[in-house]
């Protein structure tokens, strides 16, 4: 899916996308790359798009837990579980999402 022309997306920036269920989070790293992650913590509900973004990482605006945006993978706790990632391509400057079809990991109580 189409999320938006690169040039709207600045570098440092992030997008939360909610016409997915669930939503997620696009990032463009100050180095240009782009990520796109599910936007809710693993740990607790909270939105990654309000995080921090930092190299090709993102921190949990909650409680700090910290996720690589090219893996998933936690670096920092709380969290234990990785956020699932999603393919990103940019085709004639558009910024495009192929959602995964892995099963989100949405944490306790929270669903789409
Ligand atoms: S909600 Fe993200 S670390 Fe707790």
């Amino acid at each position: 899916m189409r999320i938006c022309s690169l040039a709207d997306l600045a570098p440092g920036v992030a997008l939360r996308v909610d016409t997915v269920s669930p939503p997620i989070a696009v990032f463009h790293t100050e180095d240009g790359e782009v990520f796109a992650v599910d936007d809710t913590c693993t740990h607790q509900d909270a939105s990654l798009t309000d995080g921090w973004l930092e190299g090709c990482e993102v921190e949990c605006p909650l409680h700090a837990s910290r996720f690589d945006l090219r893996t998933g993978r936690v670096d920092a706790p709380p969290a234990k579980r990785g956020i699932r990632t999603h393919a990103v391509t940019i085709t004639d400057g558009d910024v495009h999402v192929l959602i995964s079809a892995a099963e989100p990991n949405l944490p306790p109580g929270v669903s789409y």
